[in-house]
Protein backbone atom coordinates (compact mmCIF):
# COMPACT_ATOMS: atom_id res chain seq x y z
CA UNK A 1 0.00 0.00 0.00
CA UNK A 2 1.04 3.53 -0.43
CA UNK A 3 0.03 6.84 0.41
CA UNK A 4 -1.02 9.28 -2.87
CA UNK A 5 -1.18 12.81 -3.06
CA UNK A 6 -4.82 14.36 -2.86
CA UNK A 7 -5.39 16.76 -5.92
CA UNK A 8 -7.18 19.58 -5.13
CA UNK A 9 -9.55 21.93 -7.28
CA UNK A 10 -8.98 23.56 -9.50
CA UNK A 11 -6.65 20.87 -10.76
CA UNK A 12 -7.73 19.61 -14.15
CA UNK A 13 -7.82 16.13 -13.92
CA UNK A 14 -10.56 16.44 -11.15
CA UNK A 15 -12.76 17.63 -14.14
CA UNK A 16 -12.02 14.84 -16.62
CA UNK A 17 -14.09 11.96 -17.01
CA UNK A 18 -12.78 8.49 -15.69
CA UNK A 19 -12.07 5.35 -17.92
CA UNK A 20 -14.91 2.20 -17.45
CA UNK A 21 -12.13 -0.43 -16.05
CA UNK A 22 -11.71 -3.51 -18.27
CA UNK A 23 -8.66 -5.04 -16.50
CA UNK A 24 -8.90 -7.21 -13.24
CA UNK A 25 -5.68 -7.49 -12.30
CA UNK A 26 -3.68 -7.44 -8.88
CA UNK A 27 -2.37 -4.17 -9.88
CA UNK A 28 -5.87 -2.79 -9.65
CA UNK A 29 -6.15 -4.50 -6.26
CA UNK A 30 -3.46 -1.93 -5.49
CA UNK A 31 -4.90 0.49 -6.59
CA UNK A 32 -8.12 0.06 -4.31
CA UNK A 33 -5.39 -0.72 -1.79
CA UNK A 34 -4.21 2.79 -1.96
CA UNK A 35 -7.57 4.22 -2.17
CA UNK A 36 -8.93 3.14 0.60
CA UNK A 37 -5.30 3.93 2.42
CA UNK A 38 -5.02 8.03 1.61
CA UNK A 39 -8.65 8.16 2.06
CA UNK A 40 -8.37 6.94 5.86
CA UNK A 41 -4.93 9.00 5.93
CA UNK A 42 -6.80 12.06 5.04
CA UNK A 43 -9.28 11.34 6.78
CA UNK A 44 -11.79 10.98 4.82
CA UNK A 45 -15.27 8.75 3.93
CA UNK A 46 -15.14 8.33 0.34
CA UNK A 47 -12.24 8.67 -2.47
CA UNK A 48 -12.34 8.37 -5.76
CA UNK A 49 -9.32 7.40 -8.48
CA UNK A 50 -9.78 11.06 -10.28
CA UNK A 51 -8.67 12.65 -6.54
CA UNK A 52 -5.47 10.78 -6.95
CA UNK A 53 -4.70 11.70 -10.67
CA UNK A 54 -6.02 8.49 -12.34
CA UNK A 55 -8.60 8.43 -14.61
CA UNK A 56 -9.84 5.25 -14.04
CA UNK A 57 -13.54 3.94 -12.99
CA UNK A 58 -12.93 2.91 -9.06
CA UNK A 59 -14.19 4.28 -5.76
CA UNK A 60 -13.78 3.52 -2.29
CA UNK A 61 -16.55 4.13 0.55
CA UNK A 62 -16.01 3.92 4.43
CA UNK A 63 -19.30 1.48 5.82
CA UNK A 64 -17.13 0.88 9.36
CA UNK A 65 -19.36 0.41 12.33
CA UNK A 66 -16.65 2.29 14.74
CA UNK A 67 -13.67 4.43 14.36
CA UNK A 68 -11.14 1.66 14.41
CA UNK A 69 -13.25 -0.45 12.13
CA UNK A 70 -11.69 1.03 8.94
CA UNK A 71 -14.11 -0.93 6.53
CA UNK A 72 -14.74 0.49 3.25
CA UNK A 73 -15.76 -1.23 -0.05
CA UNK A 74 -14.36 -0.90 -3.42
CA UNK A 75 -16.69 0.02 -6.41
CA UNK A 76 -15.23 -0.65 -9.28
CA UNK A 77 -17.25 0.97 -12.79
CA UNK A 78 -20.49 1.89 -10.52
CA UNK A 79 -23.53 3.14 -11.76
CA UNK A 80 -26.34 4.87 -10.28
CA UNK A 81 -29.05 2.82 -12.28
CA UNK A 82 -32.17 4.37 -9.99
CA UNK A 83 -32.31 7.21 -7.43
CA UNK A 84 -35.78 7.88 -5.38
CA UNK A 85 -36.60 10.93 -3.10
CA UNK A 86 -34.22 13.73 -2.29
CA UNK A 87 -33.04 14.60 0.97
CA UNK A 88 -30.49 18.13 1.72
CA UNK A 89 -27.36 17.48 3.52
CA UNK A 90 -24.01 18.90 4.30
CA UNK A 91 -20.91 17.82 1.95
CA UNK A 92 -17.35 18.65 2.01
CA UNK A 93 -14.99 17.07 -0.21
CA UNK A 94 -11.20 16.18 0.11
CA UNK A 95 -10.60 18.11 -3.45
CA UNK A 96 -12.51 21.21 -2.40
CA UNK A 97 -10.26 23.04 0.41
CA UNK A 98 -11.80 24.21 3.28
CA UNK A 99 -15.71 24.11 2.55
CA UNK A 100 -18.99 23.15 3.07
CA UNK A 101 -22.30 23.18 2.29
CA UNK A 102 -25.54 21.84 1.39
CA UNK A 103 -26.32 19.45 -1.41
CA UNK A 104 -29.97 17.97 -2.56
CA UNK A 105 -29.33 13.95 -3.46
CA UNK A 106 -31.20 11.15 -3.99
CA UNK A 107 -32.09 9.41 -0.51
CA UNK A 108 -32.25 6.38 -2.04
CA UNK A 109 -30.51 4.98 -5.16
CA UNK A 110 -30.07 1.48 -7.09
CA UNK A 111 -26.32 0.80 -7.58
CA UNK A 112 -24.54 -1.49 -10.17
CA UNK A 113 -21.10 -2.30 -10.51
CA UNK A 114 -18.15 -5.02 -11.01
CA UNK A 115 -16.11 -6.90 -7.79
CA UNK A 116 -12.55 -7.49 -8.60
CA UNK A 117 -13.36 -10.82 -10.71
CA UNK A 118 -14.85 -8.50 -13.53
CA UNK A 119 -18.42 -9.83 -11.05
CA UNK A 120 -21.09 -7.78 -11.47
CA UNK A 121 -23.08 -6.19 -8.06
CA UNK A 122 -26.14 -4.87 -7.35
CA UNK A 123 -27.39 -3.02 -4.41
CA UNK A 124 -29.66 -0.69 -2.76
CA UNK A 125 -28.06 2.15 -0.99
CA UNK A 126 -29.69 4.74 1.44
CA UNK A 127 -29.51 8.26 3.52
CA UNK A 128 -25.62 8.54 4.10
CA UNK A 129 -24.01 5.77 2.60
CA UNK A 130 -26.02 6.61 -0.40
CA UNK A 131 -24.76 10.13 -0.52
CA UNK A 132 -21.30 9.30 -0.25
CA UNK A 133 -21.38 7.12 -3.39
CA UNK A 134 -23.41 10.09 -5.18
CA UNK A 135 -20.43 12.19 -4.52
CA UNK A 136 -17.66 9.82 -5.05
CA UNK A 137 -19.62 8.49 -8.87
CA UNK A 138 -19.86 12.17 -9.57
CA UNK A 139 -15.88 12.66 -9.57
CA UNK A 140 -15.73 10.12 -11.78
CA UNK A 141 -18.11 12.15 -14.38
CA UNK A 142 -15.77 14.90 -13.63
CA UNK A 143 -18.36 16.68 -11.24
CA UNK A 144 -17.37 18.41 -7.62
CA UNK A 145 -20.37 18.86 -4.80
CA UNK A 146 -19.90 22.66 -5.83
CA UNK A 147 -21.70 21.90 -9.31
CA UNK A 148 -24.29 21.04 -7.50
CA UNK A 149 -24.81 24.77 -5.93
CA UNK A 150 -26.05 27.70 -7.36
CA UNK A 151 -23.68 30.10 -9.37
CA UNK A 152 -23.76 32.74 -6.82
CA UNK A 153 -22.24 30.24 -3.74
CA UNK A 154 -20.05 28.81 -6.68
CA UNK A 155 -18.78 31.88 -7.47
CA UNK A 156 -18.14 33.05 -3.39
CA UNK A 157 -16.40 30.06 -2.53
CA UNK A 158 -14.38 30.33 -5.83
CA UNK A 159 -13.20 33.95 -4.18
CA UNK A 160 -12.56 32.53 -0.87
CA UNK A 161 -10.15 29.97 -2.34
CA UNK A 162 -8.36 32.37 -4.58
CA UNK A 163 -8.16 34.03 -1.01
CA UNK A 164 -6.36 31.04 0.67
CA UNK A 165 -3.97 30.23 -2.07
CA UNK A 166 -2.24 33.40 -2.19
CA UNK A 167 -2.27 33.10 1.78
CA UNK A 168 -0.34 29.83 0.78
CA UNK A 169 2.31 31.39 -1.27
NI1 LIG B 1 -15.15 14.49 -3.11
Amino acid sequence: MALRKILTYPEPVLRQKAKKITVFDEELKQLAADLGQTMYDAPGVGLAANQIGVLKQIIVVDVSKSEEDKKFITLINPVISEGEGSVTGEEGCLSVIEYEAKVKRFQKIHVTAQDFDGEPITFDAEDRFARIIQHEVDHLHGKLFIDHLSALKRGLYKKKLKKILKNRL
